[in-house]
């Protein structure tokens, strides 16, 4: 393990083997539990709630944004490739208030702010965007550059922006080997 780490007891949970960059922005510390066996490399910047199981890779620069109602949760072995954002809430932009948050709240937007799930062995490339209330269901792959606007369908590729689905994915053995690692699936 490096000596540049992340303070992990600010956390609500932390579990084994797993390192955090120094260099991330977790805004909300105490509302965000990492699991065992998970990456979380530099510049993470997350603001929302979160909660983040075993064997994750969050790759470098990657943004979280939805404030203190959002919330993202990633189960075991899902992976998010570098520079992609997760949008858990965002201004709506149809003229119902002023944009962003430093505006009085008499005047503001109206907000979306929806969970983003991860299901387990879903996996995006990178430069992704999740938008608000989107599931990627269990085993899906979102291909580098894509904008996902819906919940997705198991074991399926999605590519585009928006993203439409392109193929099918095997999982028998994704399914062998996380048995082989202790994993119900
Ligand atoms: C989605 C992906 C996994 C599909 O890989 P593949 O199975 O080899 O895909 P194919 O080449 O068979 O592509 C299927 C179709 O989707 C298209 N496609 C593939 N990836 C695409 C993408 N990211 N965006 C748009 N279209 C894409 C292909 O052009 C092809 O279209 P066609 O049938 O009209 O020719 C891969 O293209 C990808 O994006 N991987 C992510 C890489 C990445 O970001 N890794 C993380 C590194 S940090």
């Amino acid at each position: 393990m490096s000596t540049k780490e992340y303070d992990y007891t600010q956390l609500k949970k932390c579990g084994i083997d797993t390192f955090i960059s120094v260099n991330v922005e977790i805004r909300r510390p105490h509302l965000v539990s990492v699991g065992s066996h998970t990456a979380i490399d530099s510049g993470f910047y997350c603001t929302v709630s979160a909660d983040i199981e075993d064997y994750i890779h969050i790759a470098p620069y990657i943004t979280v944004i939805g404030g203190a109602k959002g919330y993202l949760k990633m189960c075991h072995f899902s992976t998010i490739a570098a520079g992609s954002r997760i949008i858990c809430g965002s201004d709506d932009h149809m003229g119902a208030g002023l944009v962003g948050p430093t505006i009085p709240l008499e005047f503001q937007d109206n907000l979306t702010i929806a969970p983003v799930v991860f299901e387990k062995f879903a996996n995006i490339g990178t430069g992704v965007v999740v938008m608000p209330g989107v599931t990627l269901a269990e085993g899906t792959v979102v291909g580098a550059n894509s904008l996902v606007t819906k919940s997705t369908e198991p074991w399926t590729v999605y590519v585009g922006s928006p993203a439409r689905p392109v193929k099918s994915r095997p999982k028998e053995k994704i399914y062998e080997y996380a048995r082989k690692m202790g994993y119900q699936v």
